[in-house]
């Protein structure tokens, strides 16, 4: 509601992935506390959100498009002042490379920027009228209420930014929970919300999801769910609902992304999109590429080169120059990827590289699997992390079967030289995914173009202009034409 609430409940304490060794051993950096807010703190957020809005005759929900455009701008403004504190943040709480916690902070502002430009086209658009049968009808977007609004810790100023931006600027109001690891990041911008929006648009709370984000969804006060994350959280918190089909959600969702490489690749171009593909940020993207398809005639060249390819890259500590494999902030995400690797092991997988699954505390160094069958964890699980499971396949419909088979449905990277078996493949291909991407990697960006996925990988669509739709409703305003008011 505008001001920074007293601190009277626990406090969380974050550390970093990055350990430093103590008499005791390893340990992870302390990076300083949040306060953890109870049910009834959550709630008065949610109050402040809601009179905030006031049932749409709120001051933001009513407000121009251009006096909502300056605030926007206002927040930017302030933001660029906070550039080099909050990605030393980014780094520090998740472990990216300073190198990209700075590139994460620029295309946040550059979304805002195109954010803006897009709604000035969406307001010039409906200004106009359309005559049909006798009637002038004017088509508007507007506001849908309270958002509830959480990003992934991947992404954690970028990906909430990209729902909570679009989501205020259609005039929504705003609570928005910051995630588990990225969490601090946010707080040298709470101060710019409240100098820039009216009290109540924005709204931050800070604590465990699953004791505060419960309540908020039972009272079945929030319009709009919004979440990066994970497909199961999602659909647990639609069910809590009461009036789950009222609620608008528009999700980023779990993803299993595979490249396909065929006999007729450039097999230097597959591997170096599959190694960027897979392992930026240590394969903790939902559009990572989380499986490799290669066909069987090419398979043994393209392992040889994938694993002197990824002997290049550097381990490192994320403020050093030049490096690509940093600590993993989730602290059970060693044992798993372990777990993984070890039950591909069983299942008659090899590990392809030296060193390959070596664990180091937060580190886990990338582990190239292979054969995969349908049998392993990898084949199905979202690993999220940098193991690289890689199959042989000799007809092209049995990468073309998984995908039909799989839950997921983000996206596909096909490598091929051949034109007319790419014009083949496209369209069995964009049937089960929402992006081919053609002798490259899998990513969101350029961020105007859509951002969705097939089955449990999404709902809505996010991405620039595709946003301010998501957050708003067309409403329409429809004049009878009459004589007199026809000129
Ligand atoms: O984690 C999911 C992100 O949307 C990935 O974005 O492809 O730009 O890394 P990116």
């Amino acid at each position: 509601n505008g001001e920074m609430k007293s601190w009277t409940g626990k406090a969380h304490d974050v550390f970093s992935p990055v350990c430093v060794e103590k008499p005791s051993g390893l340990s992870r950096v302390f990076v300083g506390s949040y306060p953890v807010c109870t049910e009834v703190e959550a709630m008065q957020a949610l109050d402040a959100a809601e009179a905030a809005y006031k049932n749409g005759r709120g001051e933001w929900p009513t407000m121009s498009v251009s006096a909502r455009i300056k605030c926007i701008e206002k927040f930017t403004q302030k933001m660029l002042e906070k550039r080099e504190e909050v990605a030393k943040l980014i780094m520090w709480e998740i472990g990216k490379t300073y190198a990209d916690s700075l590139k994460e902070y620029d295309r946040t502002v550059e979304y805002i920027y195109a954010t803006v430009d897009a709604l000035k086209d969406l307001d010039r658009q409906s200004a106009g009228f359309d005559i049909v049968d006798g009637i002038a009808a004017q088509i508007r977007r507007s506001p849908l209420g309270v958002v509830l609004c959480m990003g992934p810790f991947n992404y954690p100023l970028n990906e909430t930014f990209t729902t909570l931006i679009p989501a205020l600027i259609m005039g929504n109001t705003v609570l928005f929970k910051p995630p588990k690891h990225g969490s601090l990041l946010h707080f040298p911008l709470l101060e710019a919300f409240a100098e820039c929006f009216p009290k109540g648009v924005v709204n931050t709370v800070y604590g465990r999801g699953a004791n505060i984000i419960p309540p908020l969804m039972k009272s079945g006060r929030i319009n709009v769910l919004t979440l990066i994350g994970s497909s199961k959280v999602a659909d647990q918190l639609k069910k809590l609902h009461p009036k789950v089909n009222r609620l608008r959600a528009i999700l980023g969702l779990d993803a299993k992304n595979a490249a396909i490489v065929t006999a007729n690749a450039d097999l230097d171009q597959a591997v170096k999109e599959c190694l960027t593909g897979s392992l930026s940020f240590n394969g903790q993207r939902c559009t990572a590429i989380k499986i490799i398809f290669v066909h069987q005639d090419v398979v043994h060249t393209f392992n040889e080169k994938f694993v002197a390819a990824l002997k290049t890259l550097k381990l490192g500590m994320p403020w050093e120059s030049g490096v690509n494999i940093t600590p993993l902030p989730e602290p059970q995400k060693p044992a798993y990827l372990t777990e993984c690797i070890q039950n591909a092991i069983e299942n008659g997988a090899q590990v392809l590289n030296e060193n390959g699954g070596e664990v180091n505390e937060s580190f886990v160094y990338p582990a190239v699997v292979f054969p995969v069958n349908e049998k392993m964890k990898l084949y199905r699980e979202e690993q999220f992390g940098p193991v690289i499971p890689i199959l042989p396949f000799e007809s092209i419909e049995e990468p073309i079967e998984y995908l039909i088979e799989s839950p997921h449905g983000q996206q596909v990277s096909l490598f091929s030289s051949d034109s007319e078996e790419l014009a083949d493949l496209i369209d069995p291909l964009v049937n089960q995914v929402s992006r081919v991407n053609i002798n490259s990697q899998c990513q969101r960006g350029p961020d105007v173009f859509p951002f969705t996925g097939r089955k449990d990988s999404a709902e809505g669509t996010l991405s620039v202009s595709d946003a301010l739709r998501s957050f708003s409703i067309r409403s329409l305003v429809a004049a009878k034409l009459t004589d007199q008011n026809k000129a």
